[in-house]
């Protein structure tokens, strides 16, 4: 496979495009190629066995366009699926829970960290576990907020109803003495102000997602296939299962770049 081939990255929607800005920042020889579930977001709710076989859909779709490598940029698909595909794919595969994990691990002072995700994320223990493992004397208190992923699809995450919303769902964190709060869902980056302003500045935030970008850029070295810089523009291309009219607004607004474009696909049910 070539080096100049695409790196992929899977998210139940536009969550994934908080990776993706970084990957571009960090990586800006390496062309994209992006899907969003954006039809059957969210995945958070879905009983484990669904969320399974939508992700090995998307991996399916992506692995025909040949990448070199896959990036599930989505925590829940992470906490379920990353251990199959990493057995089962023949290309390196990265999720977002360790890189997550690892920064939180390195910030705290007072090893007392929340997490917040999905449904299926918080339901899995997979931060959890991932902490406890490395670092047991760690306090961890997990919380699901169920309803930001929606906020963040409707493209509403700067509303006064995402402010409502976000110090409604953190307010069980609020006074547990936290000093580092990982965003263990990669769509809640985009509230990262609000989260933020809720939480107060004395608590550290960790966005996984862009964390994962420093593993993918090390992974590339490792096995050598890192894209060199060339002339030639990269084709960067998006898919969403959605609306791509709206996909296209988040992605421009978010990643900064006008003229994005975003392909509808059809997963198989
Ligand atoms: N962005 C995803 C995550 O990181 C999934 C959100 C969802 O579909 O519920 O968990």
């Amino acid at each position: 496979m070539s080096n100049q081939a695409p790196i992929g990255f899977i998210d139940s929607g536009v969550g994934g495009l908080t990776v993706v800005k970084e990957a571009r920042r960090q990586l800006p020889n390496e062309t994209i190629l992006y899907l969003g579930d954006t039809a059957r977001c969210p995945y958070g709710p879905r009983p484990n066995e669904q969320i399974r076989q939508y992700t090995w859909e998307m991996v399916h779709f992506l692995l025909q366009k040949k990448i070199k490598m896959l990036v599930i940029a989505c925590n829940t698909a992470t906490a379920i699926v990353l251990e199959e595909l990493k057995a089962k794919l023949a290309i390196p595969v990265v999720g977002v829970i360790l890189p997550g994990s690892r920064a939180a691990l390195k910030v705290t002072k007072n090893n007392h960290i929340g997490v917040i995700g999905t449904v299926g994320t918080v339901k899995s223990a997979a931060y959890l576990k991932a902490l406890k493992v490395k670092s047991p004397q760690t306090v961890v208190e997990q919380l699901a907020c169920p309803k930001f992923v929606p906020i963040v699809e409707s493209n509403e995450y700067r509303s006064a109803i995402a402010k409502m919303l976000v110090a409604e769902g953190l307010a069980p964190m609020k006074n547990k003495q936290i000093d580092t709060l990982v965003l263990g869902c990669t769509h809640y980056p985009l509230l990262k102000p609000l989260i933020q302003n809720y939480m107060g500045e004395s608590v550290n935030l960790i966005d996984s997602g862009a964390e994962t970008v420093g593993e993918v850029s090390m992974l590339l070295d490792y096995f050598e296939i890192a894209a060199i810089s060339t002339n030639k523009k990269l084709a960067h291309q998006f898919f969403t299962t959605g609306s791509p009219k709206l996909f296209r607004e988040i992605s421009e607004e978010w990643l900064e770049v006008e003229g994005v474009t975003v392909e509808k696909v059809y997963l198989e049910e």
